[in-house]
């Protein structure tokens, strides 16, 4: 069922129950790698503190999803950000990256970590601006390359480190 164009959109922590919106959202977009349901319900549950959902009426719109990665202290990742096309374009991948810094799980880490494809340009550009718009760094690094894919034809995914992050920046995303 497609959303009214009167509701709004609102963006919240993910919590149990999330799990199906959020795989649907991934699915649609198209572009992102896309796992199973059972993955998604979990991350709305264990990790719902390192999870946002964007919602318009009852329905998700996009997510972004992420975990504080045990090996990398002050390190808050964010594994993956995706908007409806219906819905993209129009600053919510923006608001839902400041909310997913705002979440708990999130609190007192100095870095922001994620993986972009080479080729994913409005992921590329909303990462840099996301580091622009808190006034410091993003440093693209190699991560996992072409070959380190089981399957043919997955490109090379790119580590995005922005830091340091200020809480005070942060608030004013
Ligand atoms: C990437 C994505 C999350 C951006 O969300 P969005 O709501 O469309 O983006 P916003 O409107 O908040 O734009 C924020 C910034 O992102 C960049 N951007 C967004 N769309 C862009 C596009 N089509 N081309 C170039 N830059 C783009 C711009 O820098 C933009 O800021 P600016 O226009 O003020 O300079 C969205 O396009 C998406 O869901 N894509 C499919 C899934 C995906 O690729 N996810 C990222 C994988 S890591």
């Amino acid at each position: 069922m497609s959303p009214r164009p009167s509701e709004e959109v609102a963006i919240r922590q993910a919590r149990h129950g999330d799990g199906a919106g959020m795989w649907q959202v991934v699915h649609d977009c198209g572009v992102l790698d896309l796992n199973s349901a059972y993955l998604y319900m979990l991350q709305a549950d264990h990790f719902a503190d390192t999870c946002a959902v964007a919602t318009r009426g009852e329905r998700i719109v996009g997510l972004a999803t992420g975990h504080c990665p045990p090996t990398r202290p002050g390190a808050v990742f964010l594994w993956q950000v995706g908007i409806l096309p219906e819905v993209q374009g129009m600053g919510l991948g923006r608001q839902l990256v400041a909310a997913f810094l705002r979440l708990p799980g999130a609190e007192g880490a100095v870095r922001l970590e994620t993986t972009v494809t080479p080729s994913n340009t409005p992921s590329r550009a909303l990462f840099h601006r996301i580091a622009s718009d808190l006034g410091t760094e993003c440093q693209v690094t190699p991560f996992f390359a072409e070959a380190d894919f089981p399957q043919a034809g997955h490109e090379a995914e790119e580590l995005f480190r922005i830091e340091p992050l200020d809480a005070e920046a942060i608030k004013h995303l």
